[in-house]
């Protein structure tokens, strides 16, 4: 069974938090220790204005989804709060060079940028192991767009690192749009239309 999570008891981000060591071990959130991974999870659902779908088999949790639908706090100190904007800008010259031309470019109205900024964004999704592959993937992103389309949401994003993932989401109509480096880590940045 599929369901939607708004908010997340303890049992619950402790299932979501095996499981996201075994299916992605080398992801950033799941080698942080559990105290640090139960604050992140509530504040995800709480500031992002985010969703969990949650695939469980009776007391077992098969599968995670989660969709964040606010764009990032850079991005929303921008658009909603000029006076703190000034201050970004100026920290972020002096220490992230990059990322300040991301945040000039959305400040033009209507930039494909800040379209893309204010897109729902896949943030993490995995199956249990020994059930990928068949087809419980597919069901919760189309529960997804289901949720995300009653909402007026049009486009929903993501990205990936993997090979597998990035092949999963070709099959499922995302277009790769850019590839984003980080560390030493690529990640390809895909869209899907709704
Ligand atoms: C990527 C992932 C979420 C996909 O979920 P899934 O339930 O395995 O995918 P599905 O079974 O619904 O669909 C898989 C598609 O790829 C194909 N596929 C076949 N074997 C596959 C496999 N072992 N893994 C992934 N895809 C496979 C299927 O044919 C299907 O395509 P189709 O619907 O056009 O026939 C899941 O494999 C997973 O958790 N992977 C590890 C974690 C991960 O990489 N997450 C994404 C991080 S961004």
């Amino acid at each position: 069974m599929i369901r939607i999570a708004n908010t997340l008891d303890k049992k619950t981000i402790r299932q979501i938090y095996k499981l996201h060591k075994i299916c992605l071990p080398n992801d950033l959130l799941p080698n942080l220790n559990y105290i640090h991974y139960k604050a992140i999870l509530n504040k995800m659902t709480n500031v992002s204005n985010g969703f969990f779908l949650l695939s469980e088999n009776g007391p077992v949790l098969t599968g995670v989804l989660f969709i964040q639908r606010r764009y990032n706090f850079i991005t929303r100190t921008v658009l909603e709060h000029p006076f703190l904007t000034f201050f970004s800008i100026i920290k972020l010259s002096i220490f992230n060079p990059r990322k300040l031309k991301e945040v000039l470019a959305l400040m033009q109205p209507n930039s494909v940028y800040t379209n893309l900024e204010k897109t729902p964004e896949i943030f993490m999704f995995f199956i249990a192991s020994d059930i990928q592959g068949e087809g419980l993937g597919t069901n919760m992103l189309k529960k997804a767009y289901t949720i995300l389309s009653a909402n007026n949401i049009r486009q929903l994003k993501t990205k990936t690192s993997s090979e597998t993932a990035l092949q999963f989401y070709l099959r499922k109509g995302f277009v790769k749009i850019a590839n984003q480096k980080r560390g030493d880590r690529v990640f390809a940045i895909l869209v899907l239309g709704l």
